[in-house]
């Protein structure tokens, strides 16, 4: 059996696959006390971003996207805690530091954008006044120089007219000038990486566009890695370079985003493709969400999570007894934890009839 915990060599883990991660994950695994022992919400996941590179976390809600990042930042709600697994960032692994050191990188190197605006930014205090702390917080910088800074920051995330926004509260501001507050927020010390968490979830889509803009323009100025989580497989496919496809804790697919969605070779990411709303489709077949539900993780099966669900897999014995692990897939840099993904019709839109020709690497 693959346990999570195994070494599969460099070469062989799909956190090896970009050849100078700025930030690389190994065996991460994040625990909660549950009322009947453990729960395990994060197992073993492997991920890395490059410089310059966006990749992109998706999967349901509750499939521990979040839960992995906030690992990484050791921003784990009380209860929460990574009982293995290594974080590698500038030479140093995250999962060994003590909290002083971790607080010196969070929000300096790595910082995170979280999906909802108003939860992040504190009613009572301006925009100024936040802004102002976080820049004081990581270095000694008088009042008025943290102030316009503050108005340089804002500027750069086109806010308008950031001289007299900064005294804005943040009731005052529409969501999408909050989350231009936040990532002015997040990128005032020029991090190495940061990860967005559903950063458009709650806005529109015009206005999720603009901000889906602003980090690419930011990323590419910076040089940043991005992580970019998210359930949305459209906003993915246009600004990720690659993807990981997470489900009940565990990354179950990890692609190259230019691969396209509708050739992945995990069932689990063919049914979320699937369930995409398409517009060249019949108005009553549009909405296809995923049979059945996400597993209860205090009582995940022997095997596959994905198997109660999956249209390949359903009701197979081996699929029932054994625990898939992640393993290469052809030669596009391609992990896959099904060992039936050769089953998969492999047409440009992953459900017609077309066979992949030669099968990608042998067993
Ligand atoms: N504070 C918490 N205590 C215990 N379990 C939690 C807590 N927050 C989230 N979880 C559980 O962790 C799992 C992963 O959650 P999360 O990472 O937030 O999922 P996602 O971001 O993919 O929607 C879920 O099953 C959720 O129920
Ligand atoms: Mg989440």
């Amino acid at each position: 059996m693959n346990g999570p915990g195994q070494d599969d060599g460099p070469g062989a883990s799909p956190a090896a696959l970009s050849a100078d991660p700025v930030l690389r994950v190994r065996g991460l695994r994040t625990v909660f006390p549950g009322e009947e022992g453990t729960i395990t919400v994060v197992d073993g996941v492997d991920v890395a971003v490059g410089r310059g590179e966006t990749l992109a976390v998706v999967g349901e809600s509750g499939s521990g996207k979040t839960m992995t990042f906030l690992s990484v930042l050791g921003l784990l709600p009380p209860g929460g805690r990574v009982t293995e697994g290594e974080v590698w960032f500038d030479g140093r692994d995250l999962a060994r530091l003590d909290p002083a050191a971790m607080r010196a990188i969070r929000g300096a190197q790595i910082a995170m954008v979280f999906q909802d605006p108003l939860t992040s930014l504190n009613p009572v205090f301006t925009v100024g006044d936040q802004l102002v702390t976080v820049i004081r917080a990581h270095g000694s910088v008088g009042k008025a120089e943290a102030r316009a800074r503050a108005v340089e920051l804002l500027e750069r995330v086109h806010i308008p007219h950031p001289g007299e926004r900064i005294d804005a509260y943040p009731h005052q501001l529409s969501g999408g000038m909050r989350q231009r507050v936040l990532i002015a927020m997040a990128i005032a010390f020029g991090p190495k990486i940061l990860i967005a968490d559903e950063p458009t979830t709650a806005l529109d889509v015009t206005v999720q566009a603009q901000i889906l803009e602003l980090l690419e323009e930011l990323k590419a100025e910076f040089g940043m890695g991005m992580v970019l989580i998210s359930h949305d497989l459209g906003l993915v496919a246009t600004h990720a370079d690659r993807v990981a496809v997470m489900y009940a804790g565990r990354v179950v697919e990890t692609s190259p985003v230019s691969r396209g969605f509708g050739q992945s070779r995990h069932p689990y990411t063919r049914s979320l493709y699937r369930s995409i709303p398409r517009l060249d489709t019949e108005p009553e077949s549009r909405l296809s969400a995923i049979e059945g539900q996400p597993p209860d993780l205090a009582r995940l099966p022997e095997g596959c999570a994905f198997e109660p669900r999956c249209f390949l897999g359903r009701g197979r014995d081996d699929c029932r007894r054994v625990r898939p692990a992640l393993e290469p897939v052809g030669e596009d840099g391609s992990f896959s934890a099904c060992p039936h993904w050769r089953r998969l019709p492999m047409s440009p839109e992953g459900d017609g009839a077309r066979p992949e020709a030669g099968g990608g690497t042998p067993a």
